[in-house]
């Protein structure tokens, strides 16, 4: 389906669609390279009908048409395979997932590795509600109001050595508690990394939110990582460790199968995946099929970290 056959003034109520206008300008802001919250003095991304509008965040690389995924299509249709495989799985299995109290290890090659209660990263003053797009590397996406921290602060506080080039991140391993885990599905438990500088991005965030509330536990809670130019399996779930590396950490869906998931990870639609397209995406919410942008639509900020790679071989 083209993508422009139906404008967003079909759809959306006038005042709406004049405010996003608005918003919208603001989210060109965020392209030009001001990331910090603060500069964008917090503009609100109003979603619902006039009169009832809710402020869910600053809006970060939104393109024309992008509205907010509806909050039960969010919490609903996962991807969490220590709670089952299908998309209503996590919603149901995990209802009653314990996360206080929960404990992050911050270690390798830090100058000051330490055990971190969750209440050090949930601060009010330093989290910022943030609407990213969101894609899967399944071909589906959505439009996501998370709440976070950026990354960088965590890790800058930790102090990392000269030798460090990458951060690993480990999900909880406790088959009692996560009953996919009773299954041979993934190497668990799940891993995941990134470069140092990608892990310093200002748009890379430590969610613990979302729709401005705690993240639900099929979301990841207590708390997840968001990369919004990279297919969704980077964002790793329910953390407990990070660490700081000279390797390339091992990621479980590179593990699991090579050929299909790369270290990368970067959302590409001139880069297939082996058994489908990547060119186009399922916006989940809406009957609309959109063109998948180079980098989620967030080429501007962050292209110029892969200057001179080959793309096509690190996928
Ligand atoms: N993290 C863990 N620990 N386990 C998982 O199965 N699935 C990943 C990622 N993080 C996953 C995970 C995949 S494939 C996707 S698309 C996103 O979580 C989905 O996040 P969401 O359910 O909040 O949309």
């Amino acid at each position: 389906m083209p993508r422009h056959d139906l404008q967003s003034s079909d759809i959306t109520p006038e005042s709406v669609y004049v405010d996003r206008r608005r918003f919208l300008a603001a989210a060109g802001l965020a392209g030009a390279g001001v990331l910090a919250a603060g500069t964008l003095a917090r503009a609100a991304f109003a979603a619902g009908r006039p009169g009832q509008q809710k402020s869910l965040g600053t809006p970060y690389g939104l393109q024309p048409n992008d509205t907010p995924t509806p909050e039960e299509d969010v919490t609903s249709y996962n991807n969490f395979y220590e709670f089952g495989t299908g998309k209503d799985d996590p919603a149901a299995n995990a209802q009653d997932f314990k996360t206080r109290p929960w404990t992050v290890k911050v270690e390798g090659m830090v100058a000051k590795p330490g055990d971190y209660q969750l209440e050090d990263f949930l601060k009010p003053s330093r989290m910022e509600d943030r609407i990213y797009r969101m894609r899967c590397v399944e071909a589906w996406s959505m439009v996501i109001p998370w709440r976070g921290i950026p990354l960088a602060d965590v890790i800058k506080r930790a102090q990392p050595t000269s030798q460090a080039k990458f951060v690993e991140f480990t999900t909880l391993l406790d088959p009692k508690r996560m009953p996919g885990q009773r299954y041979p599905v993934l190497d668990w438990p799940y891993n995941e990394g990134l470069r140092l500088d990608e892990a310093l991005h200002p748009l890379t965030l430590l969610a613990t939110g979302v729709y401005g509330k705690d993240l639900p536990p099929q979301n990841g809670a207590p708390l997840r990582l968001v990369v919004p130019w990279k297919y969704g399996f980077k964002g790793i779930k329910s953390i407990v460790r990070i660490r700081l590396t000279d390797r390339m950490p091992r990621t479980s869906w590179a593990l699991a199968n090579p050929g299909e998931y790369g270290f990368y990870a970067n959302v590409n639609p001139a880069v297939d995946h082996p058994r489908w397209s990547q060119a186009t995406e399922r916006r989940i919410g809406s009957f609309r099929r959109l063109q998948t942008l180079p980098f989620n639509g967030y080429a501007d900020q962050v292209a110029s970290l892969y200057s001179g790679m080959d793309l096509v071989r690190n996928y």
